[in-house]
């Protein structure tokens, strides 16, 4: 068992500043997104909500916000997580106090040049990699920064074993850095344009595949190592199976590269490409399913806290989600399905399913688990709020993906639809006056979700206020999650 440790302690011993300042960061950076996101999806009901003006167009607020959800909260999420989980299971303080504030502010830097280059129309025109080469090269600073922090902090570990989650962790880190660095070698034009190193079908390639390993590495194994941390510890249970975890970690790192190609069915990429993407990604499902498997069955005999933890129902829900949409993708990857799902809403529901299911919920759990941790609480300031929380957000994914679903499937039959002469049996126009209510149930969702990340704002700042300290006979960390006891001599 862990020590008692007052927070002073502890706070020589681990940098947790720089966790702090991201925490906040994804919370800010959740609502900035998901405002926007809100404001796309009711620019879809009513389009006059540009205000007449090119910086508030669709075109430019829809980069602004999967820029702003995956990378600003997203990441700051993922940065604050890794940067806590690698110095607890290695039982040392980050490698550098002052590489990691670089991280911090250079990723901060990233994100005001993208709410202020998106809007003004400045793009790269690459899905999720559109901003200009200027803001590319500081990403790759700080990326390669963040993996000299992190893989820094491995090397001066304490404890010999390197836990599974940093295995997650630092195969994003790594893999992204390659991403990032090939899908953006480009020809800078001027210092607010350039053009790509690759052409035609060649260019689509390596977009996808940097597309797909951003959600496979950015989304998904980055996610899994915050999993493999915080649902052992909120349960207070072992992980359900060590070697699992491994094998899968494994299998998901080897397959998700070559899944690339199920973005580009039917185009002019080589048949043989296509058939191997569709293929991979199907297999991609054993893996997928192997880390959603391990961690739900790790409440296995403890089943009955869902019932009153509402942290633990936000990272059990999580990974119900990442199973659906995991499932969801391996079809969607088969041709004759994407031959229907593909342009759809069906596509965004899938996203949304992974983006507001997986990867929001698990990191709402995780940060629900951290903040009081962070800053000396006994908990959160409103426990209640927490469960408010988790149902408005259950209840406004549903609500996003049903839609979406439905008006997918809808969109992709009446597309095909023929009269027996061969015309088309509905014009385009009908089709969208069709999806027209779920865009409406779209944004009903949308803005429960958004109320949800607001409530928790409110708790955040309400718990950062209070007074009650923690106490200093009950161990801020109990168990470490794979032995269940922290490795002798460790301070905390
Ligand atoms: C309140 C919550 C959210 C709302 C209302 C929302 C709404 C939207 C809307 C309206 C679109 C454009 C769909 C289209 O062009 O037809 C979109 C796209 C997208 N959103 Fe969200 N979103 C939310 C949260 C998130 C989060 C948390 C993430 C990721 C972590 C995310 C990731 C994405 C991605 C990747 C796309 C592009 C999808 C594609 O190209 O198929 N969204 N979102
Ligand atoms: C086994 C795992 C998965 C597979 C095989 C898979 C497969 C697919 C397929 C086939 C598409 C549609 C491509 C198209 O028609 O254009 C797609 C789109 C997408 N998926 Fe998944 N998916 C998986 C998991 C996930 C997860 C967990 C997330 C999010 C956390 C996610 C995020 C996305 C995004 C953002 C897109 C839209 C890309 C775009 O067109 O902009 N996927 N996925």
């Amino acid at each position: 068992m862990g020590t008692s440790v007052a927070v002073g302690t502890q706070a020589e011993t681990f940098n947790y500043g720089v966790v702090r300042q991201f925490t906040i960061a994804t919370i800010i950076w959740g609502i900035v997104g998901m405002a926007v996101g809100v404001l796309i999806a009711a620019q879809l009901i009513w389009p006059e909500l540009n205000f007449n003006t090119p910086w508030f167009s669709y075109g430019r607020l829809r980069p602004l916000h999967t820029n702003a959800v995956i990378f600003a909260f997203g990441g700051s999420a993922l940065f604050a997580t890794s940067y806590y989980v690698v110095q607890r299971t290695s039982q040392v303080r980050l490698f550098s106090d002052k590489l990691a504030a670089f991280t911090f502010w250079g990723w901060q830097a990233v994100i005001v040049g993208a709410v202020i280059s998106l809007p003004l129309g400045y793009t790269s025109s690459k899905e999720y990699a559109e901003l200009e080469w200027p803001l590319d090269i500081l990403i790759a600073l700080v990326w390669i920064s963040y993996a000299v922090v992190f893989f820094g902090t491995i090397v001066k570990r304490r404890v010999k074993h390197i836990y599974v989650a940093n295995w997650f962790f630092g195969a994003y880190i790594l893999t992204v850095s390659v991403l990032h660095i090939f899908n953006n070698l480009e020809m800078p034009f001027s210092w607010f344009k350039s053009y790509s190193a690759y052409a035609g079908v060649q260019d689509a390639m390596v977009q996808w595949w940097y597309g797909h390993n951003a959600v496979g590495f950015f989304l998904t194994t980055s996610f899994l190592g915050m999993m493999y941390y915080f649902v052992p510890k909120q349960a207070e249970r072992p992980i359900y199976s060590y070697r699992l975890s491994i094998v899968h970690f494994w299998a998901l790192a080897f397959t998700y590269m070559w899944a690339g190609p199920h973005h580009l069915l039917y185009t002019s990429l080589p048949d043989w490409t296509q058939t191997l993407g569709m293929a991979l990604s199907l297999i991609l499902l054993a893996p997928s399913w192997g880390g959603m498997i391990n961690g739900i069955m790790t409440l296995s005999g403890a089943w009955y806290k869902l019932r009153t933890d509402p942290i633990l129902k936000f990272l059990i829900v999580a990974l119900s989600f990442y199973g659906m949409s995991t499932f969801e993708g391996s079809m969607m990857a088969i041709r004759t399905v994407n031959a229907l799902s593909h342009y759809t809403d069906w596509t965004v529901g899938h996203v949304h399913s992974g983006a507001l299911g997986w990867v929001a919920m698990i990191t709402f759990g995780s940060l629900y688990y951290l903040i009081p941790r962070l800053y000396g609480r006994t908990s959160m300031a409103y426990p209640k709020l927490i469960e408010l929380h988790f149902w408005i957000a259950t209840l406004g994914v549903v609500l996003y993906i049903a839609a979406m679903w439905i008006a997918g499937v809808m969109q992709g039959l009446m597309w095909r639809a023929t009269a027996p002469d061969g015309t088309l049996t509905y014009s385009f126009v009908e089709g969208v006056k069709a999806t027209y209510p779920f865009y409406v149930i779209r944004f009903i969702g949308g803005v429960m979700y958004l109320s949800g990340i607001c409530l928790m704002a409110f708790n955040m700042w309400a718990t950062i206020r209070g007074q009650v300290k923690v106490n200093p006979a009950v161990p801020l960390e109990t168990a470490d999650p794979v032995h269940g006891h922290q490795p002798a001599g460790a301070a905390a």
